[in-house]
């Protein structure tokens, strides 16, 4: 007898990759199972940093302010205190996150959301109720042992581990969210290049009031230049707030050649207190792991009818937290584009472009994490610090940059730039919100690329060239503001016009009927759906008001005409059929 279960989409893993996914695909309509071979979420804080382009995710799955309700705000993110300890002397601080003036307001300008803290384990449970609530069967004790595929679809082998049975999950499509020791990337021969495992790390979640020495230079992280054996070589330890401000985690190095790190309670109270630098307060040690720093990207992130998300193709340094925040986009930009081929809207070669498009990032965000982790070492570099310094060495070295002689000078600024350097580990707002594509689903304009006019990796780029984010920017209805990027999204295609638009309204309509896939027409401009009060959308649209933006599901500009063409029906066909692989 065979027992086999059927469905459209089978997600392996409940983790931000996976069960974005199934939010995802259930809110659009999409049978679907979940398993994760745990019997619940994640046990710990792990990632944090949600970023702007992540919550716009969970804005457009409607999840938004439930996300803002439970995670630590913006504003008391981005004092970055360096220190000997937390109650010791302080050697510098940074903004970070944004809350710099200068770059508050690139912040506030890019979109319509704000960058958080949401630990883990407090944002799996968001996400995997939305799945549940919306559809997907989410199957807890449940590992994938093995899969095949053919023609028509993928056998995954699974083992209840509650009860010990095995059983076949047919589904059309598999995703492979089971993270950085992903069975699925494995199984389907997924390329990796890079190291796993440099240097290790003790972290020790603990419960401390810390209130009196954080309130008034409020952060998420403080980092210590402390004598020992640390991260990579170099003893920096971090603090890193979990609640506001009585969860924490101490994050403490250990040397993997050396022997096994003691991971007793009384050991993490020492860590932590060592960490905050007053031995009389009280800690409470929660839990004590250890993890290491990989370095890994796949160079290929599909084969046929399995994708794989999330950690199983990118593994990373925790520097600018961009591990669940790139993970939960690489299953914005997969499942509706899964949604239109398995509705028939869209051919199988729209798929294909989710490679295309997604493993460029994840290539460029592990590159990007690797030299932020670079940027810690010349701190302990300026100090001229052996790898393992004592106690003595270390406070030697930092007395002596207060010395009021020439070679301290020099120190001095070495040490301070050093420091200041760091801030690229934080502060890389392009990174994050310029990711684009080049796909058979991005149609270009043939307008000549115009180079960002700064740093694209420090500073958001807004522009609507085909392949880019649509720029956010503040519009009305009934005198309310309306972000840009709600009128679009919720996993349908969206032509933006103006005012000269109606005849673009006309074509949308016909085009949808054509492919049997609506699309939504939105006008922007006076008299129009919308207002453009404040005249932003006007000068980011890029386009004349008798021009259009065509935005994808994920927020991503398909195309876009800078004026009414002669044939808008022709000229939306042929786009429409280029993208869904319908020619
Ligand atoms: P994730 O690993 O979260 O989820 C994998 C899922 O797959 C789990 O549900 C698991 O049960 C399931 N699974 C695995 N194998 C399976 C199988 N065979 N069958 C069924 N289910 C299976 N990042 C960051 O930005 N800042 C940070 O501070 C940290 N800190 C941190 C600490 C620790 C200890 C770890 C391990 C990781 C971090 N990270 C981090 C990384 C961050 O947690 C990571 O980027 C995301 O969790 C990736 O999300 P995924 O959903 O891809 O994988």
């Amino acid at each position: 007898t065979h027992n086999v279960v059927e469905t459209e989409v089978l997600v392996v893993g409940a983790g931000p990759a996976g069960a974005a996914a199934a939010a995802l695909l259930s809110t659009y309509g999409i049978a679907n199972i979940m398993i994760n071979k745990h019997g619940g979420v994640s046990n710990s804080p792990r990632a944090h940093i949600t970023n702007q382009r992540c919550v716009e995710v969970f804005r457009d799955l409607g999840l938004e302010s439930e996300v803002q309700r439970q995670a630590t705000p913006q504003r008391l993110m981005g004092e970055h205190v360096y220190a000997t300890s937390l109650a010791g002397p302080e050697l510098g601080r940074l903004r970070t996150w944004y809350t710099h003036p200068h770059f508050q307001a690139e912040h506030d300008l890019a979109s319509p959301t704000s960058v958080c803290d949401l630990p883990q384990h407090l944002l799996e449970p968001i996400l995997v109720n939305a799945a549940a609530a919306r559809g997907s069967s989410v199957r807890c004790h449940t590992e994938l042992l093995g899969l095949v595929q053919d023609q028509d679809g993928v056998s995954a082998r699974v083992r209840d581990r509650i009860n010990g049975t095995e059983y076949e999950i047919r589904s059309k499509y598999l995703i492979g969210a089971d993270g950085g020791n992903s069975l699925v990337a494995q199984e389907i021969g997924l390329p990796l290049v890079g190291k796993m495992g440099a240097g290790g790390s003790i972290n020790v979640v603990f419960e401390a009031d810390l209130t009196h020495l954080v309130e008034h230079r409020p952060g998420d992280m403080y980092w210590f230049v402390q004598p020992g054996v640390g991260h990579g070589g170099n003893g920096v330890g971090v603090l890193r707030m979990v609640r506001p401000w009585n969860k924490w985690i101490g994050v403490w190095g250990y040397d993997v050649d050396g022997p096994a790190p003691d991971l007793s309670e009384a050991e993490g109270i020492r860590i932590a207190h060592q960490l905050i630098g007053d031995d009389s307060i009280a800690v409470r040690v929660e839990s004590m792991s250890t993890w290491a720093v990989n370095d890994v990207y796949a160079e290929d992130t599909m084969r046929g009818r399995v994708f794989c998300v999330g950690d199983a193709v990118h593994r990373h340094s925790p520097m600018n937290g961009l591990g669940s925040n790139t993970s939960i986009q690489d299953s914005y930009n997969l499942c509706w584009k899964l949604a239109m081929v398995l509705r028939g809207q869209a051919g199988p070669s729209l798929l294909e472009t989710y490679r295309d498009e997604r493993q460029p990032v994840a290539e460029q965000i592990v590159r990007r994490a690797k030299r932020s982790e670079g940027l810690m070492p010349p701190i302990f570099m300026a100090l001229d610090l052996p790898p393992a310094p004592d106690p003595e060495t270390m406070s030697r070295a930092l007395a002596a940059l207060q010395a009021p002689t020439l070679e301290a000078r020099a120190k001095r600024q070495a040490f301070d730039a050093a420091l200041q350097g760091t801030i690229m580990c934080f502060n890389t707002h392009g990174v994050e919100t310029n990711q684009s594509y080049t796909s058979s689903a991005i149609v270009p304009d043939g307008s000549p690329e115009v180079p960002a006019p700064r740093d694209e990796e420090v500073y958001y780029y807004a522009t609507t060239r085909p392949g880019r984010h649509l720029p956010h920017a503040w519009v009305t209805r009934d005198q309310k503001r309306v972000s840009t990027f709600d009128l679009c999204g919720k996993g349908q295609f969206t032509l933006i016009t103006g005012v000269g638009g109606v005849a673009w309204a006309e074509a949308a309509e016909a085009v949808g009927a054509g492919f049997d896939m609506p699309i939504r027409v939105r006008t922007v401009g006076r008299g129009c759906d919308f207002e453009d009060s404040y005249g932003d959308y006007r000068r980011l649209s890029e386009v004349d008001d008798d021009g259009a933006l065509l935005v994808r599901p994920d927020h991503i500009v398909a195309w876009r005409a800078a004026t009414l063409p002669a044939d808008p029906e022709g000229a939306l066909t042929d786009v429409l059929a280029a993208i869904l692989g319908r020619r």
